[in-house]
């Protein structure tokens, strides 16, 4: 576990151990100043909130330092160098590099030029495994991730934390329901991908027909930046959310999971409702770095 660049080069022994080492890291069983020699570049060349400060606050936890970019503009990018020169430059200053990338493989490449571990933060539609992880560990909080239902609803074509959480659920036996506005469904690659490992996969025309079968929703937003044209945004913005009125009938321990930002999906009245864990997963992304970050350097 050198990179960490895609939920497929994972086994479901290697996240099963992760998931455990952010639970240590979670309960306080660990030694604070684990990676107080360590130091970690956090090059962000995409808006990031959560992502990027959790990575910042999980090595600050255990003693270590980060330095950033934060932007195209700053960067030497708009000089036009290239990323695998940036990579092979900023390898020779840290120890590991955090990367997110509007290119979808960029993670990928990044690896091939470093020195040091690369940890994708998201590649473009490509992948998100850190908040894979921190998905999967939510869930493993109130349930056996085996054998349940999750939905899956929202912008599938673009949106890469379900992929890569779509990938990591069929080791677990899982069946995925998937609820996508029309033309934002799951990319055919993938869903072959999906059904080649096994997994049941149901499509639904609506999350109301889907939701009193799932003991996961995890709902996301439309990846505007990432459409070719507004015109076919504005076609499919706006055609979901999650109200209290659809909440009836849903199962006792459905839980309502968001890598968040949310742009209205999901209603706030939710938000005071038992189902509502996007905040509490949020906050997950602290342990769950901790390992992953500690795991790369140690
Ligand atoms: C997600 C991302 O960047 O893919 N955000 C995050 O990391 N929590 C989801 C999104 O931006 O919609």
């Amino acid at each position: 576990m050198y990179h960490i660049i895609s939920i497929r080069d994972f086994e479901r022994s290697d996240l099963d151990y992760l998931l455990d080492r952010a639970q240590e890291f979670d309960t306080g069983n660990y030694r604070p100043g684990m990676l107080d020699d360590k130091l970690v570049a956090l090059l962000f060349f995409e808006p990031s909130t959560r992502t990027r400060m959790s990575f910042a606050t999980a090595m600050a936890r255990l003693g270590g330092k980060s330095i950033s970019v934060d932007s195209v503009e700053a960067s030497s990018i708009v000089k036009g160098e290239t990323l695998a020169d940036t990579i092979r430059v900023i390898s020779s200053y840290v120890d590991a590099i955090v990367l997110r990338h509007p290119k979808e493989g960029a993670a990928r490449l990044a690896s091939e030029f470093a020195t040091v571990p690369i940890i994708n933060a998201g590649d473009g539609a490509g992948q998100h495994p850190s908040q894979t992880l921190l998905d999967l560990y939510t869930i493993r909080q109130s349930m056996p991730v085996d054998g349940i239902d999750v939905g899956l609803l929202g912008d599938l074509r673009y949106g890469r934390t379900a992929h890569s959480l779509a990938l990591a659920l069929s080791l677990y036996g899982v069946t995925l329901h998937t609820i996508a506005p029309g033309g934002l469904e799951m990319p055919a690659n993938i869903a072959l991908e999906l059904r080649e490992r096994g997994m049941e996969v149901v499509e639904h025309p609506n999350v109301e027909e889907a939701i009193r079968e799932l003991d996961v929703l995890y709902v996301t937003r439309i990846q505007r930046e990432r459409f070719p044209d507004s015109a076919s945004y504005y076609n499919v913005a706006s055609s979901y959310r999650i109200t209290t009125d659809l909440l009836d009938g849903v199962k006792e321990r459905l839980m309502i999971l968001h890598p968040l930002p949310r742009a209205g999906e999901i209603d706030p009245a939710v938000d005071r409702t038992p189902y509502a864990r996007y905040f509490e997963q949020a906050r997950n992304g602290v342990p769950v770095r901790m390992a992953l970050l500690h795991e790369v350097m140690r």
